[in-house]
């Protein structure tokens, strides 16, 4: 087999032959992520039919994909963490022996990529030579993984420099399980119906088989930059979250940065790239991103917690982004953008739920029939996603790219509940901020007629993402927290409290730089609280109203706790302490308790401002 002779790198060798060889690719092509090689794969899979190009004067060097229907999604259950004891894996996560495992696999991927060419993709997690960025080497038969890669992460030969003969990369081997034989035609999005996303914690690799969507095959995002990375993380003593960074500038000059977990679906895209309300930008306020989706966070020798986004794009979903709920976003995919499973306009453009108020008179959807106002069916998937290089959001921060990271001040956590749980409370100290993480929640949007959402715990909004012991990982934060000489503040946020009309109260999007301006005032020792057992709370007139009216009575609806909710809510906590019981770190035991003698002393309700 011939190596370009950049790559010096001994056993990286031995595992592509190894590869070639088991695969039997018809051809290897070695990237180098250059705009070259980027342009050549997307016209070539407009020419196999994977790609369509969008209208150029529309939509600058932009394509359209669309995914095979049954291929759309994460696909959680046939997600695997495979460490060599269960218990390992935990509750939390499908598992199976790594021997049996390796066995199913190695039969799929036999000849898997057979008429195919399979793509050798160098990438950094992070900037190039970061001390907080990490290497990857994903294989591929999906030319269409490989631009993708070429967005959303830093592909590039200069990896190999520093791989040198022996440095560590995760290796990350992909297929679409769909050889082609001599002769056959292709389709647009081969991909099998059989799926596997295997982690092997132990060996730090990925095995995925049989999708080419999103987190199931772009192996750098989800499998990588979490799975992967909060195994390590573990060990080495740091932090790999499902997190956006983001970068408050206030008009005083002083910059906070912060990072938030939400589960999916909860505007995370939207609040990294919040646009302050027009009476506080006119003030100075400048809200910036430095990641949409995940942060890796290292102590720094000065105490302080250091974060990177280890992404170099936005794979956002598309509907419901707009002009009016997020400008940035739809900035940051207006040109050299891929898009999948959106709707075609008749002009060569791109459509979807949400992007105007009125829906063009006819389209083609995602799955490419005609579509018009009114036929019953999405024009585009609700799963849709554009694929967007992260250097074009107008609020990019200016640091996203400093190798050293940025230093991170406040953890927010946040979840969908129509109840319960106020606009914002801070957590006592680390300990209780661990258990407000660990026990969040967040409705179901699938919730049947007239009852409220049903509740899933997605601890950190970790769930699906985390590859070991959720319990074992409750004590990382913890022990982590415990190291800091000074640790960020905890906050905990729910922008989606409904009235008795089932209409949210809060009107969130830009407005939530109220919320912020508490946060970061908090997390630097000023801006006045309230104790409840949960922890403080702003009063009416710790919040900064100007320009927008929202009364004393209806920050009282946001912020309003009841004692009967939230004993009930600790039992929902004590469900998710029984599922982890063996590892659960104590401490989080006696939180509970404490949140539960001190409700015994409240009146029935409290709110912002009682006494
Ligand atoms: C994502 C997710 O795609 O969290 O970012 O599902
Ligand atoms: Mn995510």
């Amino acid at each position: 087999m011939q190596f370009p002779t950049y790559i010096r790198h001994h056993r990286l060798r031995a595992w592509i032959k190894e590869i070639v060889e088991h695969c039997e690719p018809a051809r290897i092509h070695f990237c180098d992520g250059t705009q070259a090689e980027y342009d050549m794969l997307c016209n070539q899979m407009v020419e196999t039919g994977t790609f369509i190009r969008l209208n150029p004067k529309l939509r600058p060097n932009s394509f359209l994909a669309r995914s095979d229907p049954s291929d759309v999604a994460r696909v959680e259950d046939r997600t695997f963490i495979c460490s060599v004891s269960k218990d390992d894996a935990g509750p939390t996560n499908n598992w199976m022996a790594p021997k049996e495992m390796k066995e199913i696999l190695l039969k799929l991927f036999k000849g898997s990529m057979r008429g195919r060419t399979m793509y050798v993709i160098p990438f950094s997690m992070g900037p190039i030579g970061s001390p907080i960025a990490h290497i990857g080497i994903q294989l591929t038969d999906s030319p269409y993984v490989v631009v993708n890669m070429h967005i959303m992460t830093r592909v590039s030969t200069k990896i190999y420099d520093v791989l040198g003969e022996d440095g560590d990369y995760i290796p990350c081997l992909h297929s679409v399980g769909m050889p082609l034989e001599v002769g056959q035609p292709d389709v647009p999005w081969p991909c099998n119906p059989t799926k596997y996303i295997v982690h092997f914690p132990e060996e730090r690799s990925i095995w995925s088989f049989g999708s080419g969507y999103g987190g199931n095959a772009l192996l750098g995002k989800k499998c990588f930059a979490l799975r992967i990375a909060s195994v390590m993380a573990r060990q080495e003593g740091w932090l790999a979250e499902h997190m956006l960074i983001l970068g408050v500038k206030e008009p005083s000059g002083r910059k906070t940065y912060v990072a938030a977990a939400f589960p999916s679906a909860c505007g995370k895209t939207n609040f990294a790239m919040l646009i302050p309300p027009e009476e506080f930008k006119q003030a100075g306020w400048e809200v910036t991103t430095v990641g949409d989706d995940i942060a890796w966070i290292k102590p720094g020798p000065d105490g302080k917690l250091y974060a990177i986004n280890p992404e170099a794009g936005y794979f956002g979903v598309a509907p419901g982004t707009s002009y009016k709920t997020n400008p940035n976003a739809m900035e940051s995919c207006r040109a050299n953008s891929i898009f999948t499973n959106v709707a075609l306009t008749d002009d060569g453009d791109v459509w979807w739920e949400g992007m105007t108020d009125e829906p063009p008179a006819h389209l083609i959807d995602w799955q490419g029939r005609d579509w018009t106002p009114g036929c019953g069916r999405l024009a585009a998937h609700p799963n849709a996603r554009f694929t967007a290089p992260a250097r074009q959001n107008p609020a990019i921060d200016p640091e996203w790219e400093n190798p050293n990271g940025v230093p991170i001040e406040a953890f927010i956590f946040g979840g969908r509940r129509s109840r319960t749980v106020p606009l914002v409370y801070q957590a006592f100290n680390w300990t209780y901020g661990v258990y407000l993480a660990a026990t969040m929640g967040s409705e179901t949007t699938a919730a049947a007629m007239g009852q409220q959402g049903i509740v899933r715990r997605d601890p950190f909004a970790m769930l699906p993402f985390i590859g070991y012991h959720m319990g074992d990982y409750f004590n990382h934060w913890l022990s982590f927290g415990r190291r800091l000489k000074n640790p960020p503040r905890i906050f905990g946020v729910n922008w989606f409290r409904k009235d008795e009309n089932g209409k949210f109260i809060w009107p969130g999007f830009g407005e939530n730089l109220r919320v912020l301006k508490w946060i970061v005032e908090r997390a630097h020792g000023q801006a006045v609280s309230v104790e409840t057992p949960i922890g403080w709370v702003p009063r009416y007139e710790d919040i900064d109203w100007r320009g927008l009216q929202f009364s004393p009575e209806q920050f009282e609806q946001v912020m309003e706790c009841n004692v009967a909710e939230w004993q009930q809510e600790v039992l929902l906590h004590e469900e998710l302490f029984i599922k982890l019981y063996d590892r659960l770190p104590k401490e989080l035991l006696s939180v509970r308790d404490l949140i539960l003698s001190s409700l015994w002393r409240m009146p029935e309700k409290w709110g912002a401002t009682h006494e």
